[in-house]
């Protein structure tokens, strides 16, 4: 397979592509490595999968320059897949930037689209949506028949409407295209901006941890290798066109909900420090609970979560006492 991977210098996109690469595919991967977060981190991922002996080629390009990502697609002829990571994450940042969202998830989502049009014996477009579509939901756990209109964050809206504009390219242009609402992704190389990794920096430096909603807040934790696993698993099983747009969307979740007060706690043993905590309120655009119902991502790629949160944090931990020197 040649893959086309975009955001390969982001949390997922560098696991992705390492373990596309381990099996022996080839790995084309873009990212624009913006500064929402430390550079630093996302040019030590891809110095990692550069020194990582596979077939990789990185092309720093932003998703939003539509001729500088048509030049690329067109001069690598024979792409088979592409999986789409990059984008602008974090629900709590589309607060305060939200342009940046709808010209990356919008406008570059297009781009790619447009550009995908161009591949030909493209097998299977995946891509990333999130856990937030579900916005306003309140029926737990979140299956995909849920509604997923009421959306509480930009960042909400701008993957919903990821979701929409695949089922129209899909119609239109018979597109095969597979969304995977992905459910707050930890660790070992994870984003400085997720609550768990900033809890960890905080905690060391002794300094004092903002905690939302008093604590009581729930999250579906999943963890990394188990993510990789569900999005190769899911790369291998395009949707069939029988009639129908060749389009769908799963969750992809640990399918355990986890209270975020017992995080802190798993945090805390692992580091042997205690966090000074700030209890606040509830953040605009944010949510109380997230839960996934992953009956057909078992049924249809055989997703089967393994890593419980217990297990995941202690080796988010030795990874970032590790990269960090502490
Ligand atoms: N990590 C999670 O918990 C989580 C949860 C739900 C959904 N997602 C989605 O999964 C995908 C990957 O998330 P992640 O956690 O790896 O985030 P990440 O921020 O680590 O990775 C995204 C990458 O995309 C790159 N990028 C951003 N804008 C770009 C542009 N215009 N052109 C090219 N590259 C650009 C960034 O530089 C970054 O390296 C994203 O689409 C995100 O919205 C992640």
């Amino acid at each position: 397979m040649v893959i086309l991977v975009t955001g390969a210098a982001g949390f997922i996109g560098y696991h992705v592509s390492k373990a596309l690469m381990d099996r022996g595919d080839r790995v084309i991967g873009i990212d624009n490595l913006n500064d929402y977060y430390d550079v630093a981190l996302k040019r030590a991922r891809l110095d990692n999968l550069a020194a990582d002996g596979g077939d990789f080629s990185f092309h720093e390009v932003d998703i939003a320059d539509r001729d500088a990502l048509f030049a690329l697609v067109e001069s690598n002829t024979g792409i088979t897949h592409i999986i789409h990571l990059a984008a602008q994450a974090g629900v709590r940042y589309s607060l305060i930037d939200p342009y940046s969202y709808v010209r990356t998830n919008v406008d570059g989502y297009l781009n790619l689209l447009e550009a995908s049009r161009k591949v030909e014996g493209l097998e299977h477009f995946v891509y990333a949506s999130s856990s937030s579509v579900y916005g306003a939901n309140e029926k737990l756990p979140f299956s995909i028949e849920d509604r997923t209109d009421r959306p509480l964050s930009l960042y909400a809206a701008t993957k919903k409407s990821s979701e929409m504009m695949a089922h129209c390219y899909s119609h239109l242009y018979r597109l095969p295209l597979t969304g995977l609402r992905f459910f707050t992704v930890y660790g070992p190389w994870g984003r400085p901006d997720m609550a768990y990794f900033g809890f960890t920096q905080k905690i060391l430096a002794g300094e004092p941890i903002d905690v939302f909603n008093n604590g009581d807040m729930r999250r579906d934790f999943t963890y990394i290798d188990d993510i990789v696993d569900g999005v190769i698993n899911c790369l291998g099983t395009p949707p069939v066109d029988d009639g129908t747009p060749p389009c769908r969307v799963y969750n992809i979740g640990n399918n355990q909900t986890e209270g975020l007060m017992d995080m802190i706690g798993l945090i805390e043993d692992a580091l042997g420090q205690k966090a000074e905590i700030n209890m606040m309120g509830m953040q605009a655009g944010d949510f109380k609970e997230t839960f996934a119902d992953i009956t057909e991502t078992e049924r249809d790629f055989n997703f089967s979560p393994k890593t419980r949160l217990a297990d995941g944090i202690p080796r988010f931990i030795d990874w970032y006492r590790d990269f960090y020197s502490i």
